[in-house]
């Protein structure tokens, strides 16, 4: 390294903390315009400097063991088996979601099993806080409650502490004595975690940051901070729904995609054990557009409900909306539909929803969609005991999908009759099957409108 680079000035996007050695007038990471200011300062100076050191790669592994089981079955399961000491872990959502109501009663089950820990928060006074641990039941001692916000002033006090966790509510809201920018800029969060960094790998404490994020991803913050921590996990929901989806991004001690499932009820947060009676306790039957299907989140099958609404337009250009599903997805598709079948939509109204407020990402969602599509557009509701399953292609072909087994087996649990799925996962799935469930493959989406909609 050159010693001259220290004083050179750089830019940094104020929204997604971007450097460049010279100015832009748009950030080409994030494409803000006007968003890169001139420091001097270099980021992420190393605090309490100390020499290296070296130690056997065997005994790192033994740390794996030492997992702080939180008790809160979903909890654990997103994080992969507990909280590893040591660890950096962020939980981002939307304001209002409930991460200050999941963070209390984490503590309180930590403290149930007789562990200490410290609740920083810059967000509420510590008498809102009370009064929310009121609500929540929560009279435990071993929780201690600081309202500090300089963060080299929260490490002294966590050492001090010694707890088994500390929480950080939220990030935004720390400053570092380091840094001249505002609580909440890219330079203020990033330090700030970068400090709690060094405080939980120096000290093998696990430290909980909590981040807000807005629906567009515009605010300062967690974004920047994810390849920084060791767990990344977002909560979310909609807040006019009593499901909140706890779901994992990133993870360096687990898989990723697991997801924890729990219910916003009057008393907080309760972990839902079988989600798919859940997702589908609300589901007419005999209603065209409605159709279940076995998805897979992680290493857990969920049934769901997709539905589909196919109206006809009456204005010029026709919509197409998809909730809980990707909107270009949607779109494809349509364009299957229209070719392969020979529907006509392009002048009708397209609306699928996944209904409970999850949201799927695997492509096995496609059969589902099809098949929701048709049932509307057809004004011919599918047979109350069948569900779907597999990815459509540009050809109108039915794709083989993972994971085939646990969801049959999901599916015959929750009683369903009838398992329309693509051909090549049903001839590996026929020898095994057995149970209550009959099998049906279809190869292409015709062959699917055949089985489903046949008088
Ligand atoms: P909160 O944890 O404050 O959200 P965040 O920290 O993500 O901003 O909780 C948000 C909402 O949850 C609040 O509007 C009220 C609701 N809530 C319940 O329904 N039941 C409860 O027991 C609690 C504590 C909150
Ligand atoms: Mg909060």
């Amino acid at each position: 390294m050159q010693p001259s680079k220290k004083e050179q000035p750089f830019f940094l996007c104020g929204q997604c903390g971007f450097q460049s050695r010279k100015w832009l007038g748009r950030c080409p990471d994030c494409g803000a315009w006007d968003s890169l200011t001139e420091h001097n300062q270099p980021l992420s100076p190393r605090f309490d400097r100390t020499s290296a050191t070296a130690q056997p790669l065997t005994a790192a592994i033994a740390e794996e063991n030492t997992r702080l089981l939180t008790n809160i079955g979903e909890m654990d399961r997103v994080l992969g088996g507990g909280i590893v000491p040591g660890s950096l872990v962020l939980i981002g959502g939307d304001p209002g979601i409930g991460k200050s109501t999941l963070i209390l009663q984490l503590l309180a089950a930590l403290a149930a099993q007789g562990l200490p820990t410290l609740y920083v928060t810059g967000e509420e006074s510590v008498r809102q806080i009370r009064m929310r641990a009121d609500r929540l039941g929560i009279h435990e001692e071993a929780i201690s409650v600081s309202t500090e916000n300089c963060v080299e002033a929260i490490a002294d006090l966590a050492l001090s502490l010694q707890p088994a966790l500390l929480a950080v509510d939220s990030i935004q809201t720390v400053y570092s004595e380091q840094v001249g920018s505002a609580p909440g800029s890219v330079t203020q969060v990033r330090e700030a975690a970068a400090r709690l960094l060094n405080l939980a790998k120096a000290n093998h404490l696990p430290v909980l940051l909590v981040g807000h994020v807005t629906k567009d991803g515009a605010i300062a913050g967690p974004r920047v901070l994810e390849h920084m921590v060791d767990t990344v996990l977002y909560f979310e929901g909609d807040r006019g729904q009593v499901f909140r989806i706890l779901r994992t991004v990133k993870n360096r001690f687990g898989s990723t995609n697991e997801i924890g499932v729990f219910e916003m009820q009057e008393s907080g947060l309760v972990g839902v054990d079988n989600p798919s009676a859940l997702f589908l306790a609300e589901r007419p039957v005999n209603v065209p557009g409605s159709v279940v299907l076995p998805s897979v989140e992680g290493t857990r099958p969920i049934l769901v409900e997709v539905q589909a609404l196919v109206s006809r337009s009456n204005l010029g250009t026709s919509r197409r909306t998809a909730i809980g599903a990707d909107p270009q997805r949607l779109a494809l598709l349509t364009a299957v539909l229209e070719k392969k079948l020979g529907v006509t939509l392009f002048d009708h109204d397209i609306f699928l929803n996944v209904a409970g407020g999850i949201r799927i990402v695997e492509p096995a969602l496609d059969l589902g969609v099809v098949a929701a599509l048709l049932s509307s557009f057809l004004e011919k509701p599918i047979d109350a005991s069948t569900v779907v399953c597999g990815e459509v292609g540009l050809a109108g072909e039915v794709r083989a999908v993972g994971q085939m087994e646990m969801r049959l087996r999901e599916a015959g649990r929750l009683g369903f009759k009838t398992f329309l799925m693509p051909e090549s996962s049903s001839r590996q799935l026929q020898t095994k099957a057995g149970g209550e469930t009959r099998i049906l493959p279809v190869r292409t989406v015709a062959e699917l409108a055949e089985r489903l909609f046949r008088p």
